[in-house]
């Protein structure tokens, strides 16, 4: 059992410029209690009973903290200022008599991390994250065997780099030892020497292993940006994190959204209460919608309006707000390209609209003689992208081209593809687009959002309002000038909806959408091979929601079915087509291919003996 860890901790932190003229950098206040505690704490809670602090600038600062804890010792470090961090490991040598585990003094990490080495079963491990593209990392190379080779700020001079250094390193007594005979070699003549640096030369002699763990959250906090990415992204990762070990019964939920949500994302609605009209809360808000911006467009030029509200809402929203005399053609290709239909009947705007088998690919020079039977009156498009009746992908790229050479606006509804398959609304044409919190996003719902060009809702000014909650300009308007929203926003699913953000950033969308394709394609294989069909042509389908043909056998019922999943933690969906028997099955959310073959299991022992029957 480790019972010692060592903190390097005598540096100037110089690049904080002034934050660090009074105070060393490992006592600036973060969070409310100097930046060290949040390690300290962590390394009592996981048994560790000494802590030895090698100290230099402003060393009483951490003698006068230290004596809150009986169990650090600080150690005053000579020539801390004219020397590198491997003279403060080599100093601390008489109050080092056992295996440890290293650290810096500037990190936050997830306890996760100290639970890593202290159980690993080699005695020296270096942990390792993947990329975090923070600035000033340390990239390491490894042999085949993960065994350190080389280590460098400098990724060109490595052949290859493996991972990221975080910081904290479990050493053996004798490691230690075989590291600081390197030092009495090597420390006259390169006082600046850094502990990388010695790791590194011990290496030939001294196995050690480097542990990668992929997403683990941490950070170093060496200047503001760091500071900054600290604050609004690593550390509410980790506060999740850290209480989120208590898992939560986990439920597949293969209805279209709400989705399967992670551990994280439940846990971060479980924050103090708050007023949302605190600046607070607005600066989450204005994270939220910058971040939902970006997924897909540039946020100088756009922006993200937020609403209360399910999807519906950004849809209506938009339909409501955006359209001016001109006529509006409504593709309408399944349920939701039907819901547009009747949104724009109720408000009694001038409409047009282009019906298409709802499981074939849209024929585009239909669409193109009716835009020009119409040309005069017409304004704008609006499509579904994803429809989730079915799962047929509409080609948005293609639709905004038209819309570009007619001149029209395009408004896309891509609440069941958004934060899955790669949108680029510059590209693609999209003048307005509507999703959710709950779906693709891994959120919670009662957040829907609507994004579009900020010159373009300036332009939307003059359109006389047609209802009161969902006017878009004057959501956008307040927010602009409050950095709140008019009327009370679902709190807790905006504190969700970050996390979902951040764990969504983390996966990146591409990777998400591979994901999901994977299971898409193992729900496929599994169908087909229990001799059912479903609809729409794969070459033409979203990979995220699928519409399959009941089987046509005596004694099969769909709510019966329904609740054998629902008992074993599998919800699945009812079909949306009259006429058609279909159920549906959504592979989104924070599920992988193998709970879609969990779920194939229990389809074939619900329907083997049904289709037995049969033969
Ligand atoms: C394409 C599409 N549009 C709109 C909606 C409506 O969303 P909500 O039910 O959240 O109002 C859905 C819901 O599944 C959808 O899939």
């Amino acid at each position: 059992m480790i019972k010692t860890a060592v903190i390097l901790a005598a540096g100037f932190g110089r690049r904080l410029g002034e934050k660090t003229q009074d105070l060393p950098k490992g006592l600036l206040s973060f969070d409310g209690i100097p930046l060290i505690q949040h390690s300290i704490e962590k390394l009592i809670q996981a048994r560790i009973e000494n802590i030895v602090l090698g100290t230099g600038y402003l060393h009483e600062a951490y003698e006068n903290f230290a004596a809150q804890y009986p169990q650090i010792t600080c150690v005053p470090i000579s020539h801390y200022q004219s020397s590198g961090s491997m003279n403060t490991l080599y100093q601390l040598n008489k109050h080092i008599h056992e295996d440890f585990l290293l650290l810096e003094s500037d990190l936050l990490y997830e306890k996760q991390a100290l639970k890593i080495l202290l159980t690993h079963e080699r005695p020296n491990v270096i942990l390792a994250s993947g990329f975090t593209h923070s600035g000033d990392e340390v990239y390491i190379e490894t042999n085949e065997q993960y065994r350190l080779i080389n280590m460098s700020k400098e990724r060109s001079l490595l052949s290859s780099a493996y991972g990221e250094l975080v910081g904290i390193t479990k050493l053996s007594l004798s490691a230690y030892q075989e590291l600081c005979h390197y030092a009495e070699r090597h420390l006259a003549t390169q006082p600046k020497m850094e502990y990388e640096h010695g790791l590194v030369a011990i290496s030939g002699e001294v196995p050690l292993l480097v542990h990668k763990e992929e997403g683990i959250a941490w950070c170093e906090i060496d200047d503001e940006s760091h500071w900054d990415r600290a604050v609004k992204e690593i550390y509410p990762l980790i506060t999740v994190r850290d209480c989120g070990e208590k898992p939560i019964k986990r439920n597949i939920l293969l209805n279209p959204g709400p989705a399967t949500t992670s551990d994280r994302v439940k846990y971060a609605q479980v924050v103090p209460d708050i007023c949302p009209r605190e600046e607070e809360f607005g600066q989450i808000m204005a994270y939220v919608s910058t971040e939902l911006t970006q997924f897909v467009a540039d946020p100088k030029e756009y922006t993200t309006v937020l609403f209360g509200g399910s999807g519906t809402a950004a849809v209506e929203a938009i339909l409501s707000s955006v359209i001016d005399e001109r006529a509006v053609l409504i593709i309408e290709n399944g349920a939701y390209g039907k819901r547009m239909a009747q949104i724009a009947d109720v408000y009694q705007l001038n409409t047009i609209t282009f019906p298409s088998p709802f499981d074939q690919e849209l024929n585009r020079s239909q669409l193109e003689e009716i835009i020009q039977t119409h040309q005069k009156e017409l304004g704008y498009v609006a499509v579904v992208h994803n429809e989730t009746t079915t799962g047929l992908l509409n080609d948005i790229p293609a639709i905004g081209a038209l819309c570009q050479k007619y001149n029209l606006h395009l408004i896309v509804d891509a609440m069941s593809s958004y934060a899955a398959i790669p949108i680029d609304m510059k590209k693609m044409n999209i003048h307005y687009l509507a999703a959710s919190s709950n779906k693709n996003l891994q959120g919670m719902p009662g957040v829907s959002f609507v994004i579009t060009q900020r010159s373009l809702l300036e332009k939307t000014k003059t359109i006389k309002p047609r209802n009161y909650y969902l006017h878009l300009y004057s959501q956008y308007d307040y927010f602009e000038k409050n950095h709140q929203m008019r009327f009370t926003p679902p709190v807790q699913t905006l504190y969700a909806l970050k996390q979902a953000i951040l764990e969504t950033k983390e996966e990146g969308i591409k990777a998400r959408y591979e994901r999901y394709s994977k299971s898409w394609e193992t729900l496929i294989t599994g169908v087909t091979r229990l001799g059912m069909s479903h609809l729409v042509d794969i070459n033409n389908h979203s990979k995220i929601i699928t519409a399959i043909l009941e089987p046509s056998v005596p004694g099969y019922d769909f709510n019966e079915m329904h609740d054998f999943f629902y008992e074993r933690g599998f919800t699945i969906y009812p079909g949306k087509l009259e006429g058609l028997n279909t159920f549906r099955v959504a592979n989104i959310g924070d599920i992988t291919y193998k709970e879609i073959e969990e779920f194939l299991t229990l389809l074939e022992s619900y329907l083997g003996p049904l289709l037995k029957k049969v033969k």
